[in-house]
């Protein structure tokens, strides 16, 4: 029953629309209706600019990352971190809190990973600015990253983390799914590319 209250609560932490409050309160604007009409750090840089953009990426990474504390916070040893992880991004990606009408689990999966495996985290920082230097588009670089998470997850330890290695497979599978509209975009060349890298 505990167990399920801080699944819970992991999900209404991922709930928590950044992008929609950070909008609304400073801009009055719902990003949702500009743009790519998605509700994630990379619209909100383009509806709104870079300190905003910021502050939603932020945010939105830090949900998943304080997810996978709740554990520790509580005290629940046997709980797996990446399983409440999970429920932050599916939050993120439903948020109760905004309709379910959210993001497309990049910042809050990255979130997770920053919490339990902080280095596979910068290493896929890395990929994705790597990527997007080439291709300039944060969509495909976004997926490339998910991609590349998965692939490392299958030899990150000397045995095969289970766990991980789900948990990643889930997120990059939530990621290039979520993403469906920007492929099609890439596909008949109408994503927009970003111009300042
Ligand atoms: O993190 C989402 C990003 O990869 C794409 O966002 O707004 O271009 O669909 P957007």
């Amino acid at each position: 029953m505990l167990y399920a209250l801080i699944l819970l609560l992991a999900y209404l932490l991922g709930s928590i629309p950044s992008g929609l409050i950070v909008g609304k309160a400073f801009y009055g604007v719902d990003i949702r209706e500009h743009g790519s009409g998605n509700l994630g750090g990379t619209n909100t840089f383009r509806t709104l600019g870079v300190k905003a953009g910021l502050a939603v990426t932020i945010a939105d990474i830090l949900k998943g990352t304080l997810a996978t504390s709740l554990p520790l916070i509580f005290g629940f040893d046997h709980l797996h971190p990446l399983l409440v992880g999970t429920f932050a991004v599916i939050g993120h990606m439903f948020p109760v809190f905004a309709g379910f009408r959210g993001g497309k689990a990049v910042a809050t999966s990255g979130g997770v990973l920053l919490g339990y495996v902080p280095i596979l985290f910068l290493i896929l920082i890395a990929v994705f600015f790597i990527s997007l230097y080439l291709t300039k588009y944060v969509s495909l670089s976004s997926m490339i990253a998910a991609i590349v998470a998965f692939a490392t997850s299958l030899f990150y330890n000397h045995e095969p983390d289970i766990p991980l290695i789900i948990v990643i497979g889930l997120m990059a599978f939530f990621v290039i799914y979520r993403h469906r509209a920007n492929i099609k975009r890439i596909i008949n060349g109408t994503e927009p590319k970003i111009k300042w890298l």
